[in-house]
């Protein structure tokens, strides 16, 4: 019989510190208004010294095995998305690795922003149907807060990003055409883009990678042209939605729950009227959360699955838009 993955368990957490829009305006020439307007943001979670990201990403890890009911010796490979790694290398899955003491599976850092819990997804999804494991984690968690510039030279940037991580456990299932499971994911990029969101230092294409004049000029601060990365949203993350939908056979009609990556709750509300989608079928977070980048997704499907609001056999529809530039939608059965 054929597999398929179905998520197992889910997980999240998040920064320690809280950040209101008006712990902003003492380091920034900015409003609270300014930020809830243009981006339905109220506050932000930040991490506080005790806190890593290998260290959320392990929080996370732990709740998702405690709903699947297993234990970390039942997980076969670990894949985490991250942009934010936490040292140059190796990658923030080792760093988990070694938190949750994972004897010696493999593990993967995956590098696709703010689409890379969905790329993930696709990754462990293939792993499982192609018979190469059994039980994969799917990990999307970042930090943004230590990389930030709070000064008003970063206010565009800064004032998005929160720390959090979510983390998801997919379990081989025999294909039953009804049944639960992921059922679709389509990724795409565009690297013609790259720079348009990017942090530029430390480069290992030039050396030393960082230097002084570097540091004078920001460059090691997450740069964005955010009206080109707007507008690219709102087009790519419909167009990617339905494709996914369509190669599943289904119909926006069909979805239960749709979750978008939390970026600018405006961006969310223009892809749900572009599509007609009512309300009460979107579920956000960023007003609580920020821009968790990779994390941002898993977050929102543990939140869902622990408070009920997702029943066996509703289909969830998850669709993200980031850096790279990346855009990618999956499709699932929840059960
Ligand atoms: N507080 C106050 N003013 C701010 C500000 C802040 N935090 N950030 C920018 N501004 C100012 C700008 O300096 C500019 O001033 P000017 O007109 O005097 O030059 C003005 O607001 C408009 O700036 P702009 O960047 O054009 O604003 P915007 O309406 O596009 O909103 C974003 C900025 C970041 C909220 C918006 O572009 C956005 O959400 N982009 C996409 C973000 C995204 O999806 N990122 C992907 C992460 S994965």
């Amino acid at each position: 019989m054929p597999l398929r993955s179905r998520i197992a368990g889910t997980g999240m957490s998040v920064g320690n510190r809280v950040v209101t829009n008006a712990d902003l305006t003492q380091w920034m020439d900015t409003s609270e208004e300014w930020i809830e307007q243009r981006t339905g943001i109220k506050e932000r979670r930040w991490i506080d010294e005790t806190q890593r990201p290998s260290t959320l990403a392990a929080e996370a890890t732990y709740q998702a095995l405690e709903q699947a009911g297993l234990e970390v010796g039942d997980i076969d490979c670990i894949l985490l998305a991250t942009l934010s790694g936490e040292h140059d290398f190796p990658g923030t899955s080792f760093f988990l690795h070694e938190e949750i003491e994972a004897g010696d599976i493999p593990c993967i850092d995956l590098r696709a922003q703010c689409s890379g819990f969905l790329y993930a997804l696709q990754m462990g999804d293939a792993l499982i149907r192609t018979g190469t494991h059994r039980r994969v984690l799917v990990v999307g968690a970042e930090v943004h807060s230590t990389g930030l510039d709070v000064s008003t030279e970063g206010r565009d940037v800064t004032v998005i990003f929160g720390d959090g991580a979510g983390a998801t456990l997919l379990e081989a299932i025999d294909v039953d055409d009804d049944g639960p499971g992921v059922l679709e994911v389509r990724c795409h990029a565009a690297g013609k883009h790259a720079r348009r969101l990017w942090t530029e230092g430390p480069s290992s294409a030039r050396m030393p990678r960082i230097d002084e004049k570097m540091l004078e000029e920001k460059k090691h601060f997450p740069h964005m042209e955010g009206r080109f990365v707007f507008k690219h949203a709102v087009t790519r993350m419909p167009e990617v939605l339905l494709e996914t939908l369509g190669a599943a056979s289904l119909k926006l009609q069909d979805v239960d729950l749709f979750l978008f990556h939390q970026a600018n709750l405006r961006i969310n509300e223009a892809v749900a009227q572009r599509l007609e989608i009512p309300k009460e079928k979107v579920r956000n977070n960023i007003q609580r959360l920020g821009n968790c980048s990779a994390g941002a997704l898993p977050i929102l499907l543990a939140e869902a699955s622990r408070e009920g609001s997702l029943q066996p056999g509703q289909l969830v529809s998850l669709t993200a838009f980031g850096s790279g530039f990346t855009w990618a939608s999956a499709v699932l059965r929840w059960g």
